[in-house]
């Protein structure tokens, strides 16, 4: 049986920041996406990976300078967030 894999299309390339590391995602990639694909997790501890259990908040300076704790599974990367590890990942 062959699998057939549809073509993907990804945002724009963004630059964005992880515990003061400079790292680039594909805009609209989730921040655990980003966080795996750029090598900063190489085994994520995700729990539920669907917003409900909490374990992969990290804390997000976002760029007009608010700070907030997010569910890295459920916000997109944008250019020039600044993320901070806190929990599991
Ligand atoms: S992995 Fe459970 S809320 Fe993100």
């Amino acid at each position: 049986m062959r699998i057939e894999v549809a073509n993907v299309e990804r945002g724009e390339c963004v630059a964005f920041s992880v515990d003061g590391v400079s790292c680039t995602a594909y805009s609209g990639e989730t921040i655990v996406a980003a966080l795996v694909n750029s090598g900063h997790v190489h085994r994520p501890n995700l729990f539920c990976n669907m917003g409900v259990c909490g374990d992969c908040t990290v804390q997000v300076t976002w760029p007009d300078g608010t700070v907030r704790r997010v569910r890295a599974c459920l916000t997109p990367v944008i250019a020039g967030i600044a993320v901070r590890r806190i929990g599991n990942l």
